[in-house]
């Protein structure tokens, strides 16, 4: 028999917006305690946008360096997962796709189930790579996590954008099968079109979050998945870093282990340091994890690791990964850790003055102010089209 081709991550980095809100700032505001936010839910900051910043120039710009250093002639197909689209018809892939001066010949698709689409469109890619080994497929994942100012879910906001480049033979990490799927129609976590924030019923998202664990830690046994020892590590969904450690201590129960609260801090610490200071960005949020995990000190060399995708409402996936030989060698890690110190601090009455501020929706121009260090910007709107450019190299719209 032929052994399987190895499919999965060539190339994997991440972009932020270039302003933060810390959780001191917040709690000054709030009048919540500041311990609650540290340890409560293990987050210290989140990332805000800028007024020239969005989803596509989150993702153009997590894209850039991946397309800087493979080229872009073997990309035949754009995967874009978000739930915070820009249109209701036209998927966001297509700006990223003009701002990177992409192949015309590629299909470019937006997907959509709340945090979960990332992790589908990393399996399609997979399957598409399988059935045609000498293309790639960039699978982008952006988000910004807003909720009702004064929710329980404030403090949980953030923003972020993943890039991946799915091939095989890839330098990072090979997608293994089998992989446990779950399904369940809840109520916990949804945004009617009419809305621009999430209804939330916190609690219950929690739960359902749990069960979903629990069903597709359940279905990827039962199809013949490894046992928990095998698992070098596991990087979860984090809407707050410490649904981490609830998620693990959960799944040590669910497989027998009981382990304290010290081994479980231990045991997802390498992976929450991103998610802590940029805060939940819904389908980045997992990939952002196991980008941490990578740019540790952990030398993860031929080690297999899981990863638990939830999304909301609720499709959940537990996958598991093998790390390739040489890893660090393809890993951005200064980059990364600069997006989260580059950013500028910004106060509580600048968060509240940007939250307020609405694009137009009856058509008139509007020229944004150019704020954003970024490479690509939202330079404003023309009749009810959104203006995006490279700010290295004007493209032309
Ligand atoms: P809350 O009411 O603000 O907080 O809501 P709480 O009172 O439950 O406290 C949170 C934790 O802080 C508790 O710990 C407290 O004990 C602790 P726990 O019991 O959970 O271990 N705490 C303190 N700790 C230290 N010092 C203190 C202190 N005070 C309290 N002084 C909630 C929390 C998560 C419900 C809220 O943030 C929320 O609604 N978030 C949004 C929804 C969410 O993130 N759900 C997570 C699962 S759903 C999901 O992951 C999908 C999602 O990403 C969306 C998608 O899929 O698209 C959200």
């Amino acid at each position: 028999m032929t052994p399987e081709l190895p499919v999965g991550i060539h190339d994997l980095t991440f972009s932020t917006t270039s302003l933060v809100l810390t959780h001191e700032e917040l709690a000054r505001h709030t009048g919540a305690p500041l311990a609650k936010y540290h340890h409560g839910i293990g987050q210290r900051s989140m990332s805000i946008p800028a007024v020239d910043e969005d989803i596509v120039t989150m993702a153009a710009n997590a894209a850039a360096p991946v397309i800087d250093r493979h080229g872009k002639d073997r990309i035949r197909t754009l995967l874009f997962a978000t739930e915070t689209g820009i249109d209701q018809s036209k998927a966001a892939g297509i700006y990223v796709h003009r701002l990177l001066g992409l192949n015309p010949h590629t299909r470019v698709v937006e997907l959509k189930q709340a945090c979960y689409a990332a992790t589908a469109a990393l399996q399609l890619a997979c399957a598409l790579i399988r059935s045609d080994p000498t293309q790639q497929v960039l699978v982008l994942a952006s988000d910004i996590a807003r909720y009702d100012i004064g929710s329980p879910g404030e403090a949980t906001q953030g923003a972020g954008a993943i890039a991946m480049l799915i091939a095989a033979n890839p330098a990072i990490l090979s997608i293994n099968t089998p992989s446990g799927l779950y399904t369940r129609d809840v109520m916990d976590f949804w945004r009617p079109n009419y809305r621009t924030t999430p209804l939330v019923n916190g609690r219950r998202s929690v739960d359902a979050y749990l069960e979903a664990l629990t069903q597709t830690w359940h279905d990827y046994k039962e199809r013949g998945g490894l046992p928990l020892e095998e698992l070098r590590a596991i990087c979860y969904h984090q809407p707050f870093s410490r649904m981490a450690h609830k998620a693990h201590q959960h799944l040590m129960h669910l497989a027998g282990t009981h382990q304290t609260a010290e081994i479980i801090e231990h045991a997802v610490a390498g992976t929450t340091t991103y998610n802590e200071t940029i805060g939940n960005s819904y389908t980045a949020s997992l990939y952002l994890a196991l980008t941490s995990l990578l740019d540790s000190e952990t030398n993860l060399e031929e080690e297999t690791i899981g990863l638990f995708s939830y999304g909301s409402g609720s499709v959940a996936e537990f996958l598991t990964a093998t790390i390739q030989t040489g890893y660090r060698n393809a890993l951005h890690t200064e980059r990364h850790r600069t997006a989260i110190t580059q950013r500028t601090p910004i106060t509580y009455d600048t968060y509240r003055e940007l939250r307020s501020q609405k694009l137009p929706t009856d058509g008139e121009a509007l020229h944004l102010p150019h704020q954003t260090p970024g490479r690509h910007r939202l330079a404003g709107t023309h009749t009810h089209q959104r203006l995006y450019e490279a700010v290295d190299k004007r493209c032309p719209q």
